[in-house]
């Protein structure tokens, strides 16, 4: 293991950028990316870009009064691409835009899925750690983090540690994790240690969330690799869905080269202000980019989310009235609707 002090902020950043180079220089070709493309459909599938409009201009009218949406195998978030073959459905929670949301929604999305009786595990791949600290778990007594499995080759479970709410385990991060980007440019099979770690590891578990970094480096791209669909959340605010095309256009790359069967799950709005004209107008850019992704639960601004995690806390133990607890409940909710299997005839 190196030493945490050792790699410093260039380095990371010299190492991501090296990997971008090679993801751009290996897709060259490519033209930009739509919502379309990695959703295309292949033949005897349905065409989600039509229903995606369709979607559009139905929210427009009034997405309070919309009905519930029809389900089908491809609506439901699918499960992991290469990590594992039974229901367990793994989500990344991506978003290289930093502060949009990512923690807060993992942390209390994990929590309240959890709360619903859903076996789930949280994945801090974030070397800022937050969703680690965020549930209280404290960093220094710990004997594997996710850093020993992406680098060490240590098994997920040995790095599992239960959290203080029942039905939710965490594999916590530290900053060791910080050298993984740089060390794991050169190694072999790269993109591909969390898919494989998750491989046989995962099975009891309902939901598996993975929280990201706010980069599309390695780390990110393994994240991609090994999850059946990610979560975007975007934050109420200026320039809200800027980067989001680099987004779709690493999603597409991922898609292509290492797991085929990666989708979007959907997009949650997050530090929603209805008061504010600029809320609703990303409300409406959101559902123009991405139609019916966009889940009906709105995440409001509440200082009862910001404040919760600084007591190693989800909302729902914090302040389980609070808007923010019902909101991220709500959440919950949808996303178990959504990925109820079809139903036959
Ligand atoms: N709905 C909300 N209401 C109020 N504060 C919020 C809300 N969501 C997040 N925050 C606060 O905004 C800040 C950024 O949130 P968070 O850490 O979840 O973002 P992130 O995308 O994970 O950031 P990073 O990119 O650094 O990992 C935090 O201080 C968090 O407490
Ligand atoms: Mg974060």
């Amino acid at each position: 293991m190196i030493d945490a002090e050792s790699p410093t902020p260039g380095d990371v950043r010299a190492a991501r950028e090296r990997l971008e180079r090679e993801l751009q220089r290996a897709f060259a070709e490519d033209p930009p990316v739509s919502l379309q493309d990695i959703e295309r459909p292949a033949a005897g599938e349905r065409d989600v870009s039509r229903e995606t409009s369709e979607a559009a201009d139905t929210v427009r009218r009034g997405r309070k009064k919309r009905k519930k949406r029809s389900r089908t195998g491809a609506d439901s978030a699918p499960v992991a691409g290469q990590a594992t073959e039974r229901r367990t459905r793994v989500i990344g929670i991506v978003n290289q835009k930093g502060g949009v949301g990512k923690t807060t929604t993992a942390v209390n999305l994990a929590a309240c899925l959890a709360v619903a009786e859903r076996r789930t595990l949280l994945i801090d791949l974030d070397p800022q750690g937050n969703a680690t600290s965020g549930l209280g778990v404290d960093k220094s007594a710990l004997d594997a983090n996710v850093y020993d499995v992406l680098v060490g080759g240590e098994p997920l479970r040995s790095a599992v540690i239960p959290t203080a709410v029942p039905f939710l385990d965490i594999v916590p991060a530290t900053v060791d994790l910080f050298g993984a980007e740089i060390e794991l440019v050169s190694a072999i099979g790269r993109e591909h240690r969390l898919a494989s770690a998750l491989e046989g590891q995962v099975e009891e578990y309902e939901f598996v969330l993975v929280d990201c970094p706010p980069s599309l480096g390695l780390l990110t791209v393994n994240a991609l690799t090994a999850v059946g669909s990610v979560l975007i959340p975007i934050q109420c605010e200026y320039y809200a869905l800027e980067g989001l095309s680099q987004l779709l256009g690493t999603i597409r790359i991922v898609q292509k080269s290492l797991n085929p069967g990666l989708a979007i799950e959907g997009v949650v709005l997050t530090m929603y202000d209805q008061r504010l004209n600029l809320a609703r107008q990303v409300e409406e850019e959101a559902v123009e980019y991405f139609g019916e992704k966009v889940y009906s639960t709105v995440i409001p601004r509440n200082v009862r989310l910001s404040e919760a995690p600084s007591f190693g806390q989800p909302v729902i133990l914090y302040d389980i009235l609070s808007a923010g607890a019902v909101s991220y409940m709500k959440l919950a909710e949808e996303l178990i609707e959504r990925c109820r299997p079809p139903e036959n005839g």
